[in-house]
This record gives C-alpha cells, sequence and structure tokens, in this order.
C-alpha cells in the first residue's frame, strides 16, 4: 500500500509548504498530495484554502492577488514559529523539487468554489514541461474538472474525490474515465475496496493517521493511504 503524504507531511510541519514536501520525501513517503488555486496573474500556487488567512500571515483571495503578494507571505510561523520564513510554494517550486526523488504526485484542483477556467491546461502544460506526466494523479471533488484534464491530456491520471456525505461508487469513477477513487475514510468498508478492485479502480481513502485503521485498509487492499503522518503510516505497515 502506497503512503501519500496528504499536504505533505502536514502532521509535522506546515501544510502545504516545500518543508512539509521535503519531510514527507525525507520519511520515505511513496508521493506527496497537495492543493492548488491560480492567482490573479495566473500562477498556480500551492494552498488549501481559497483565502489566504488560515495559514499565513496575510488576507485575502489567492485569485485576487498577485503572485508577488502571495510570495511576501509568511505559510509557517502560524504553524510554528520555528517555521518562520517559510512561503506558499508555487507549483513550479514543488515540481522542480519532486522531479528530482522517485516521490509520485497528487494535485488536487480546488476548484469547486472558484471556477479558475483553464486551469486544467495550465496544470498539464506544467505537468509536460517538468516531465512529470507519468508520475501525477489529477484529482477533485468537481468531477467536470477532471472531465477537462482528461480533454487536455489523455494520458493523465484521474482520480474521484468523494465525501463522506456523497460517497460514489467505483464504477462512476470507472464511467468517466478515471482510475482511481479518493473517498472520505467514513465511508470505506472491505466491499467498497473489492468492487473497485474488481473494475481496475485504485482506492486511496483520506485522511487517515490512526494506526489500526492503516492496518485495517492495508489488510483490505487499498492501494494507498492519504495521511499527515507518513511516519505512522509506514511504522503501521512496516
Ligand atoms: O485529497 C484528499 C484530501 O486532501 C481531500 O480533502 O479538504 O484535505 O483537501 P482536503
Ligand atoms: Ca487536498
Amino acid at each position: 500500500m502506497e503512503i501519500w503524504a496528504h499536504r505533505g507531511a502536514s502532521g509535522l510541519a506546515p501544510e502545504n509548504t516545500m518543508a512539509a514536501f521535503v519531510k514527507a520525501y525525507e520519511l520515505g513517503a511513496d508521493g506527496i498530495e497537495l492543493d492548488i488555486h491560480r492567482t490573479a496573474d495566473g500562477v498556480l500556487v500551492v494552498m488549501h484554502d481559497e483565502q489566504v488567512s488560515r495559514t499565513t500571515t496575510g488576507r485575502g483571495y489567492l485569485h485576487s492577488g498577485t503572485y508577488a503578494w502571495v510570495q511576501s507571505l509568511d505559510a509557517g510561523v502560524r504553524y510554528h514559529p520555528s517555521f518562520a520564513g517559510e512561503r506558499v510554494p508555487s507549483l513550479v517550486d514543488v515540481l522542480t523539487f519532486i522531479k528530482s526523488t522517485r516521490m509520485k504526485l497528487n494535485v488536487e484542483i480546488k476548484n469547486n468554489q472558484i471556477e479558475y477556467p483553464g486551469i486544467e491546461r495550465d496544470l498539464v502544460n506544467l505537468l509536460q514541461e517538468h516531465g512529470m506526466i507519468e508520475r501525477t494523479i489529477v484529482s477533485s471533488f468537481n468531477h467536470a474538472c477532471l472531465h477537462r484534464v482528461k480533454l487536455a491530456n489523455r494520458s493523465v491520471a484521474t482520480a474521484v474525490l468523494c465525501t463522506e456525505f456523497r460517497p460514489v461508487h467505483p464504477g462512476y469513477a470507472k464511467q468517466i474515465g478515471a482510475a482511481g477513487l479518493h473517498p472520505n475514510i467514513k465511508s470505506v468498508n472491505p466491499a467498497l475496496i473489492q468492487g473497485a478492485k474488481a473494475q481496475q479502480i485504485a482506492v486511496r481513502p483520506y485522511t487517515v493517521d490512526n494506526v489500526q485503521v492503516i492496518r485495517s485498509l492495508n489488510a483490505w487492499g487499498a492501494d494507498g493511504v492519504i495521511t499527515n503522518r507518513p511516519d505512522l503510516a509506514r511504522t503501521a505497515i512496516s
């Protein structure tokens, strides 16, 4: 079972920062999961929320600010003073790092609130430029967006994200051309994983930091687990 570091090793470092991605690498994660948005001047940046206030020293929406403004924010100090000076990475920053490793990448396009027209093409272009098409899975709660990713490049693997409130059947993922299903752990059971396997759909539940649950997922044959604690996950399945 692959270990995917959720927003990087975000249980140990500020989420969606280079510190969290490097930590995930050091801890032996197989892949990193991150979230992207787009600035007013067209730069893809790595952050979970549409607004910067929860994780940085600034206020405002990413889509209405410039990349220069985003770069001026501190994305580490609110997590812990020892991470002061950590910046909001651009997607290019992460691609430049990850392509020098053997890790895989799961890019979640966070466009369920703000549309970011054409972001799928922007993303695919960057993945191509950095030789990361084969190592990347693109996921989203916005399933129409996954279709647009496929239109931009059929070779990019996609994965359907779903909440515990609106779980989806693996057959739905298959139908829309996705290779994977990323369900909330609360809606996962052995039958779901077996049903997905029968249709060659990979299942990678999120977000799982409990050692017993990680062991169960491994025993049930999950393809991956998305976790804030790749260190615990590695110990759990070793
Ligand atoms: O990709 C799994 C997980 O990241 C989805 O939820 O809110 O953490 O982006 P969220
Ligand atoms: Ca995410």
